[in-house]
């Protein structure tokens, strides 16, 4: 049985963290590429003979595309972040396209409609934040770009792991996000890891052409969250209040650990969903359990794995 080459993106981060080992478990005849701006980062990996770590920027198109002629990479599993995410994500698809060798793509996006009429005015509409509205030019170029390789897409909801975006949080009482009392769906990291396994395993049989919501059905309140944070720290925890004073603290807090232009449109997202709340339909729910194989993981265990400790934020550059 000839070897499959899948190149992974982001290996070192929230996702990436979970899907490395799944990958490997999961998928014996397998081989992984590794691309990353920093060898140290994925050092645990260097004498894995299954594994190539790849030095370089993710940002530069030629040498992304070496890779994939370099390597014969038959699948990628595409996750990417940053104010350059649109760029980036262009020229990855083009050079997935040029390579010739590549037959199937995963990317990740987040939970929503964005390829429907009504679905993107919606998104139009609502969003400004950069980040939140290049996933539906990427969702539509995948759908409509004739290209040569089948695609999944997966769409996150907002993780668990953002709870630990700011590094004191454990030790204060203050959760920081102004979440409102609309309601978010939550993700943990691991089911989107083993979403990202099923349709790498799929390769496009099933799955082609499909998006996998992940997260609960349940949309949790700020006033949920704080019920679950204090019983879990066992001392009263406030989330922000969603309002003026709330957002500019927020904002504030946001672009001192991310910058200015990341920090701001990472504020424009929560806003929106603070006011119109975020999460997914019944069937959507439903379809994400029959591609798991099982319920996605509870918020309410994410909360408590993460007080105690059992949960460290992957190294981040970005909120
Ligand atoms: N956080 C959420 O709640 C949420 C919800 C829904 C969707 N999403 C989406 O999920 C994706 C993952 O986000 P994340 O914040 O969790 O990322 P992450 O997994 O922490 O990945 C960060 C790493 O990605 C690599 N990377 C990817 N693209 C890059 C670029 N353009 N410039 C520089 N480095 C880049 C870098 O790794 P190296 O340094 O090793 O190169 C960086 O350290 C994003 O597209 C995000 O919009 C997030």
């Amino acid at each position: 049985m000839a070897v499959d080459t899948i190149l992974v993106t982001a290996a070192s981060g929230n996702i990436g963290t979970r899907l490395i080992p799944l990958l490997l478990s999961t998928l014996p005849s397998t081989r992984l590429i590794l691309p990353t701006s920093s060898a140290a980062k994925l050092a645990k990996y260097a004498s894995n003979s299954r594994i190539s770590i790849e030095e370089g920027s993710i940002k530069d198109p030629y040498w992304l595309g070496q890779l994939f002629v370099t390597h014969s990479v038959s699948t990628v599993f595409l996750n990417l972040t940053g104010t350059d995410e649109l760029f980036t994500t262009m020229n990855a698809l083009d050079s997935f396209q040029r390579s010739g060798t590549v037959k199937h793509l995963v990317y990740v996006s987040g939970a929503g409609d964005w390829t429907s009429p009504a679905g993107i005015k919606t998104l139009i509409t609502r969003h400004t934040a950069g980040h939140v509205l290049m996933k539906t030019i990427v969702e539509q170029k995948l759908q409509h770009g004739g290209f040569p390789f089948s695609w999944t897409v997966l769409g996150p909801t907002l993780f668990f792991d953002n709870d630990l975006s700011f590094p004191d949080f454990l030790q204060s009482s203050l959760y920081d996000i102004p979440l409102g009392s609309k309601g978010i769906s939550r993700v943990s990291c691991a089911d989107i890891a083993l979403a990202g396994v099923k349709a790498v395993e799929d390769r496009g049989k099933t799955l082609g052409g499909k998006k996998i919501t992940i997260g609960s059905l349940h949309k949790y309140t700020d006033a949920d969250t704080a019920a679950l944070w204090s019983k879990a720290l066992g001392r009263e925890v406030h989330v922000r209040p969603a309002d003026e004073e709330g957002w500019e603290a927020f904002e504030a807090a946001t672009v001192a650990r991310a910058g200015k232009v990341w920090g701001r449109d990472i504020a424009l997202m929560y806003r929106v969903f603070s006011e119109d709340g975020w999460g997914m339909t019944e069937e959507e729910y439903a379809f994400q359990v029959q591609v798991l194989g099982k319920e996605p993981d509870r918020y309410e265990d994410g909360v408590i794995q993460m007080a105690n400790g059992e949960v460290k934020k992957a190294d981040k550059r970005y909120a």
